[in-house]
């Protein structure tokens, strides 16, 4: 049991609360946060005279030692520590010998891991960025080979409108979008450091908390040095940013397995992608976007655990959260690894276009088009609505669509019908004349598509300063 505070303790911790305490078993993960912040620290240190010239480099020397023998396999962190901090220090003193009980100077755990916590948190916001960037070319590419795709819109699961899916794939760009300018939000709200806080009250030795926020690449320092150890909102936000994300992934993945079941046939998933059954050998079933669905209720499980954990607490520091760290790391590995997969299930599926084009045509999508077509003949809309409305009727009965009618047929329910109705309920005529902006129509969808390709090549990139 290695321990950092052992000085007012006459007795050792009993086994069971030590192993209840400690957090090394996952705070590991940000072991190389936790040295780069104790090198900047010691930097900042040295320049402000707190350290010698030589201490510094004694130290950072140590630092960068432990760095690479865990990185290259030679020094393993055990749970022989109670967390990663205390791992790093006992490690710098075994190896510089008393000048590594320096390092310590002027913070406290507390300042330290709400560091460690911020630049891991950080670092996986660009990340997660970058994944739903990728994602987004993936579909910019779809809907750039699918303007003329024509497929039925719903509402209510019931067939409305007709579509292109082009546009049904661009409604899911837009979400996804927004999700890039959450994560992007909470990178500049996120980005200051909270470093010289100390405990909770800051120190008495002269720190320049601006220089360590720079050298860490931080927009400047955290401005309260309570809220700067007790501050988890950008955890917070970030989960919630990852449940959105998931929420969207999830909703995409449910249209997915209805498309590939054999009452729809929109879509087939790529081999690489599904998986059979251990009993019915027909059987390919979209494990993945089952999988994905299903994880989405344990990133918001994330979210809420931790906005439960933060509720109570008074200021500052309270070991609680310590909560934060598990099912964070969870929820951004569980979301991580869902972008990427769903990336590639969409990427290799394949379209059924003449399936969704025959149901398109079936359900009566050109209804609305049919009453707009009485209204270019004079008809008031609302009257139009209705005499339409009794057509589809006529037609259930016949088991036949709108168009499959004579004009004679037509005429018998409103006299306003001409010979240019065909024309006027094709699938195409209600795509292509649906232009204003947003639409599905070709010529208005174009226009977004390219709008939307110069979002992706010019939109932010933060290049880290470290
Ligand atoms: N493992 C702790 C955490 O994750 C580090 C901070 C400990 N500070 C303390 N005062 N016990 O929150």
């Amino acid at each position: 049991m290695a321990q950092l505070w052992g000085g007012r303790f006459t007795k050792e911790t009993d086994r069971l609360v030590y192993n209840f305490n400690a957090s090394i078993s996952f705070d590991q993960k940000f072991f190389a946060q936790d040295i780069e912040g104790s090198i900047a620290h010691v930097v900042m240190l040295a320049k402000q005279g707190i350290l010698t010239k030589d201490e510094k480099d004694i130290i950072l020397k140590g630092l960068t030692g432990i760095r690479r023998d865990v990185d290259e396999g030679r020094l393993q962190i055990t749970e022989e520590y109670e967390d990663i901090h205390s791992f790093v220090e006992a490690n710098l003193i075994e190896r510089v010998g008393d000048v590594g009980k320096k390092l310590h100077t002027g913070r406290s755990r507390n300042d330290q891991v709400a560091l460690d916590m911020r630049l891991y948190t950080r670092l996986e916001v660009l990340y997660v960025d970058g994944l739903v960037k990728e994602l987004l070319r993936t579909l910019l590419r779809i809907m750039e080979e699918n303007t003329g795709t024509y497929m039925p819109g719903f509402t209510h699961m019931q067939k409305a409108q007709p579509v292109t899916l082009a546009h049904h794939v661009g409604a899911y760009f837009e979400m996804f979008k927004r999700d890039r300018s959450r994560l992007k939000d909470i990178y500049f709200r996120m980005n200051y450091c909270p470093l010289g806080a100390g405990a909770l009250a800051g120190t008495t030795y002269p720190l320049d908390r601006n220089y360590t926020a720079s050298l860490l690449g931080f927009e400047g320092p955290t401005l309260n040095s309570m809220d700067s150890v007790a501050d988890r909102d950008y955890v917070i936000e970030f989960l919630s940013a990852l449940s959105v994300i998931m929420m969207h992934l999830s909703r995409f993945c449910e249209e997915i397995i209805i498309w590939n079941s054999d009452e729809y046939r929109f879509v087939e998933i790529d081999d690489a992608y599904s998986t059979g059954s251990s009993i019915m050998p027909q059987k390919k079933n979209p494990d993945i976007a089952e999988l994905i669905r299903g994880k989405t209720g344990r990133v918001y499980g994330a979210l809420v655990s931790i906005l439960t954990t933060m509720k109570g607490l008074p200021l500052a520091y309270n070991k609680d959260m310590q909560e934060d760290k598990e099912l964070t790391f969870d929820a951004i590995d569980t979301a991580k690894g869902c972008l990427g997969l769903f990336e590639g299930m969409v990427r290799t599926m394949r379209f059924r276009k003449d399936v969704m084009e025959k149901s398109a045509m079936r359900g009566f999508t050109n209804a609305t088009d049919a009453a707009d077509y009485l209204v270019g003949k004079g008809v008031p809309f609302r009257d139009a609505h209705g005499i339409i409305g009794r057509l589809v009727l006529y037609c259930i009965d016949r088991q036949c669509a709108i168009e499959d009618l004579t004009l004679e047929e037509l005429k018998s329910i409103s006299p306003a019908f001409e010979e240019d109705i065909y024309d006027a309920v094709s699938l195409k005529t209600c795509v292509e004349k649906r232009l204003t902006l947003g639409a599905p129509g070709a010529e208005a969808m174009k226009k977004i598509i390219a709008a939307e390709r110069e979002y992706l090549e010019k939109d932010w990139q933060i290049e880290r300063s470290i």
